[in-house]
Formats: structure tokens, sequence, C-alpha cells
């Protein structure tokens, strides 16, 4: 499974790469505005240099003539972009233009299956179903996943599937067991596989031991 981060935080991003878990990132507008930066396509390029992966750019644009008018300029700021569109009526016909034209889309803000299946029919490289705002509305964000992904072997669908608005270990947990292409993932949670309490417990034995050797006669 691809673990992309979801930030546009160029620290966070280095570091993480660092650790070999960066294979590539997502924004969107609440992201980019957290990071503070106005220069958003600057920042865009900065972190494609970066990543060296893909790396969606959300547009803002609510019509489809106005998103595909962004999504080309996105697309053009580096060879990594792919753009992210709203998946609504407009969303849709945007995300065939710009397929139509090459151009890799990621459609967002996905919460149902049959919106799957029309951004797929649509050309979409990606579809991005939010499984955090699922659960936040009592609704079964990993059930939506494995409906997608099935739908998808059925038809033999290209377009990959990123797990988005992950939230906590066990939805990355969840989607290797479903055979999700992908999980976009927030700097927070990533810190957080890594972490064991027994992995700490046996490191500090060791060393506790090493300690006593290095100490000790003979
Ligand atoms: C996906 O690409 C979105 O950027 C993101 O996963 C949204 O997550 P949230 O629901 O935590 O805002």
């Amino acid at each position: 499974m691809k673990f992309f981060i979801d930030t546009a935080d160029l620290d966070d991003i280095k570091e993480i790469k660092a650790m070999g878990m960066c294979d590539g990132v997502t924004t969107n507008p609440s992201l980019m505005a957290k990071a503070g930066r106005k220069d958003t396509d600057a920042l865009l390029r900065e972190i494609c240099a970066v990543v060296q992966g893909p790396v969606s750019g959300e547009v803002t644009a609510l019509d489809a003539e106005g998103m595909v008018a962004e999504g080309e300029r996105l697309a053009g700021l580096d060879p990594h972009m792919v753009v992210k569109i709203p998946t609504t009526y407009e969303g849709l016909k945007a995300i065939a233009a710009l397929s139509g034209k090459g151009i890799r889309v990621n459609a967002t803000l996905v919460f149902s299956v049959n919106q799957a299946l029309l951004v797929a029919k649509a050309g979409a490289a990606y579809v991005s179903p939010f499984v955090g705002r699922l659960d936040d509305v009592g609704e079964d964000g990993m059930q939506l996943i494995s409906d997608i992904v099935e739908v998808y072997q059925n038809y033999e669908y290209d377009t990959e599937v990123i797990v988005a608005s992950v939230r906590h270990p066990m939805h990355v947990v969840d989607s290797a067991l479903l055979g999700a292409d992908i999980a976009t993932i927030p700097p927070q949670v990533i810190r957080k596989l890594v972490a064991h309490p027994l992995t700490d417990k046996g490191l500090a034995a060791f060393m506790a031991d090493w300690d006593k050797l290095q100490g000790g006669q003979g």
C-alpha cells in the first residue's frame, strides 16, 4: 500500500520522506490555509521537488469551466501535480475534460459507491473516499472502501483508491486489509504507527543489560 501524506507542511513532508514513508502528498484548501502561505503555487512546486511523486492540489472554482482552467494551471506547475476536483455535477464534467487531456485527476469529497463509480467512468486517476468524516456522522467509512474496492475490481477500473480523512492507526490497518491502493495519512497519525509500548520496554531492557555488561568485570 502506498502512503501519501495529507498535509501542506513542508517540514513534516521532509521528515516523513526521510522515514521512507512518503509516496505522495495530498493537499486541500484547508490544509493550504493551515500551512499559512499565500504563495500556494510556489508551495506546491516546493512540495513536488521534495516528494518526487504525485502531489494533489485542489481547485477552488465551483463551475466546470473554471475548474478546468484552474486544473490546467495547477497541472502546469510541475509534472508531479495531480488536480483535485470535488465530486459534484460540475466536477464530473471537469474530471472528464481534464482526464481527456491526459491530466491526472483526484476526485475528492467522495462519500458513496455511486460517486466512486461515476468518477471512475469519467476517467479519474484517483478517488478519495473520506472515511473519518463518514464515521463522524455514524456511518461506516471502511465499509465504503470495501464496496468501492469490490466494484472497481468487478469492472477492472484503473482508478486508484486513496483512503482519505484517516484519523487513527486502525484506519491504516483496515485500508491495508481491504487492499486499498493508497492511504493518505496526516503526519501525526504516521508517527503513531511506529509506536508500541513493548518496543520501548524491550529496548530499555536491552540497553540496561548492555550497560551492565560494559560496567562488569571480565
Ligand atoms: C483528502 O485528500 C483530504 O485532504 C483529507 O483526507 C481530509 O481529511 P479530514 O476529514 O481530516 O479533513
